[in-house]
């Protein structure tokens, strides 16, 4: 079977992208794009035969190209996943899936109606943590899952380009830039349970104190207590900045009635019971067996669906809007 021509929009977080495209043997990389020329030449003068775009509705004209990564700003999300899809390509849109649940679902159904592979890349899910999880829960290991916790916390760290920083541009602050990221992982560990309600709270003290001068209107903290229809909860906490233990980091903790996993400065440590006896043992990380990249080319060639698929970002799109919006009424909102 041929090799799936692929382009990447976008060259910040899409440059990502191009490298793994570039290590996929079923891969080839044909195009790029990126309104920064500058950029685009460096990256193109090391790739011979690669054909650069400043417009991306250039590169979608392109016949030969049958698949692209979409990893621009949030707010772009849906409208230029929206026109690959109708130029007939297949896309691996970046998190978050779009700036609202409403655009997710309008891009589910181009999808669909186009018969086009959708991917989010939420790329937590491929790496070593994720994989060696996964099995864990999925075998029962830690029995019924009751509660999960995690937080994605970092101390001083606005991202470096000024959009982040801007509602119009990103849809929100930490909670849709790192949040999205640890609540799709538990959704997925815990084999997605359906989402019925949301109490959260954002706060942006930090962030009015220290950015003077500088267009930000997002939250630089947010926290949220998430219902599953199982009676399942999760609680999630996320900042750009904070006064956080040794800068912040990542942590996640899965409860269940026969065990608990904790996941602390990269170890993964498994509570149990033997006979009686609490037990702790720290789990030997597994590789994951292959990139997001590798995975949405792969659904390509075999006309499957992918892994995040399109219901997902949609999932994880009503989940942040009911926080957003439990933190602007005060309230524990529904989702439907
Ligand atoms: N999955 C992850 O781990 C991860 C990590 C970082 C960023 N991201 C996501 O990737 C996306 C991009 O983030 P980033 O950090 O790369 O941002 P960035 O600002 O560093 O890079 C964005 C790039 O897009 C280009 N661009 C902007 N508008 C364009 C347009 N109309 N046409 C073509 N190019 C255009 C910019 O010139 C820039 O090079 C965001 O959605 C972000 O959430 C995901």
């Amino acid at each position: 079977m041929d090799k799936v021509k692929v382009g990447v929009i976008g060259l910040g977080m899409g440059q990502f992208h191009l490298r793994s495209y570039e290590a996929c043997p079923d891969a080839s990389v044909i195009a790029l794009c990126d309104i920064d020329g500058a950029k685009l030449s460096r990256l193109l003068r090391e790739r011979p035969g690669v054909e650069g775009f400043t417009d991306y509705r250039e590169m979608l004209a392109m016949e030969e190209l049958q698949a692209v990564s979409v990893a621009l700003p949030n707010f772009l999300h849906a409208p230029v996943t929206l026109a690959a899809l109708e130029a007939g390509k297949h896309v691996l849109c970046e998190k978050p899936m779009a700036m609202n649940a409403a655009e997710a679902l309008e891009m589910k159904a181009a999808a669909e109606r186009l018969g086009r592979v959708l991917m989010i890349h939420f790329n937590m899910r491929y790496m070593a943590t994720a994989a060696t999880l996964k099995p864990i829960v999925d075998a029962a290991v830690l029995g019924e899952v009751y509660h999960v916790t995690t937080t994605y916390t970092r101390r001083d760290g606005y991202p470096p380009t000024s959009w982040f920083g801007r509602k119009d541009m990103s849809g929100g602050g930490p909670l849709i830039d790192m949040g999205v990221h640890r609540i799709d992982l538990a959704l997925w560990l815990l084999g997605r349970p359906r989402p019925v309600s949301a109490f959260g709270a954002v706060y942006d003290l930090l962030a009015r104190k220290k950015l003077k001068g500088v267009e930000f209107d997002c939250e630089d903290f947010a926290t949220a207590m998430v219902r599953f229809e199982n009676g399942c909860t999760l609680y999630v906490a996320t900042s750009w900045d904070g006064h956080e233990k040794d800068g912040g980091g990542l942590t996640m903790s899965i409860r269940g009635t026969e065990g608990a996993v904790f996941e602390q400065e990269g170890r993964l440590i498994l509570c149990t019971e033997e006979h009686g006896v609490p037990t702790a043992r720290t789990l030997e990380q597994v590789e994951p067996g292959e990139t997001p990249q590798d995975h949405f080319v792969s659904c390509i060639r075999e006309g499957r669906q992918p892994d995040p698929c399109a219901e997902d970002g949609v999932t994880l799109m009503k989940v942040l809007d009911a926080i957003y919006e439990s933190a602007r009424t005060r309230s524990e909102v529904r989702i439907e």
